[in-house]
């Protein structure tokens, strides 16, 4: 008998979920996924705290409508503002059974790994800083190992990301601009979280603009160890999502655009779908 579709949802306000995604693939090669990017509504950064939510929800929705027991929120302005609402308020009456996960926790849970002195800098959206989910998850999770937290939103770059400005030269300035912003404020910065699944697309310019001697922490590889270890914690789950390699993208924009981008961003062909989200 053929086995159920039951694919993890990996969610993204448009293409930076793909950096999540990539390592999925790579760490966990034979388990279905559905990768889903509204595009036609990011970028979610400069968005309230309300819509944010609304349209995360409609997203997680949408994803468990398509059979994914377990979906993660690969996008980090939405674990900010969205992930606990959904997880305490809507997932017991929605289903009790399904799990959201985000991407703030790995890479804080992460950090005691990296910095030497404790003095840490979070780059990310708008959102994500005013939420101050960063600087409360690390004192709660990263207790005596971090002793400074300081954070820069950098509000152009996903919109450079999401028109694929990636190497131009426009785009040195504001990653620039926004790198000595961070640098200047805490001068000794030891380990920086790129807080946004959007940034390491942009991590070449980073790299030139950071010293060496800085740690840059990108969430892909930190997530996909925390799901693997997740998955083993709870076999139930392991045991309900599928495992047939298969891979599907959805966008809430031009299916034609996202092939062309994503497959840049994610290194290889692919075919997508448009799914509308209300
Ligand atoms: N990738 C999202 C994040 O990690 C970008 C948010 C946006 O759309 O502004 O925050």
């Amino acid at each position: 008998m053929k086995s159920e579709f039951q694919p993890i949802g990996v969610f993204d306000s448009g293409y930076g979920g793909l950096t999540i995604l990539k390592e999925f693939l790579n760490d966990l090669p034979t388990y279905d996924f559905i990768y889903l990017g509204d595009n036609a509504r990011a970028p979610y950064g400069p968005r309230s705290f309300e819509v944010v939510y609304e349209y995360t929800l409609q997203a997680v929705k949408k994803l468990f409508e398509m059979g994914c027991p377990l979906v993660i929120l690969a996008c980090n302005t939405a674990s900010a503002k969205a992930l606990r609402n959904i997880q305490q308020k809507d997932l017991p009456h929605i289903d009790p059974e399904r799990r959201v996960l985000g991407v703030i926790r790995p890479a804080v849970e992460s950090i005691g790994d990296y910095t030497r002195n404790g003095h840490v800098g979070i780059l990310g959206t708008v959102g994500t800083v005013l939420s101050n989910s960063y600087p409360i998850e690390l004192e709660k999770w990263a207790g005596g190992k971090v002793v400074k937290t300081t954070q820069e939103a950098c509000p152009i770059w996903v919109p450079l990301v999401e028109n694929n400005e990636t190497d131009s030269p426009g785009t040195e300035y504001f990653v620039s601009k926004n790198i000595n912003n961070l640098l200047a404020a805490d001068p000794k910065i030891d380990s920086i979280i790129l807080g946004c699944t959007h940034y390491p697309l942009l991590m070449p310019v980073i790299r030139k603009f950071v010293p060496e001697n800085i740690h840059l922490l990108e969430q892909g590889k930190l997530v996909s160890s925390k799901l693997i270890e997740y998955l083993n914690r709870h076999p139930e789950m392991d045991q309900r999502c599928s495992k047939s390699g298969i891979v599907k993208y959805f966008t809430t924009e031009n299916e034609k655009v996202f092939e062309k981008n994503a497959t840049t961003f994610i290194g290889r062909k692919i075919k997508s779908e448009k799914v509308l989200l209300k």
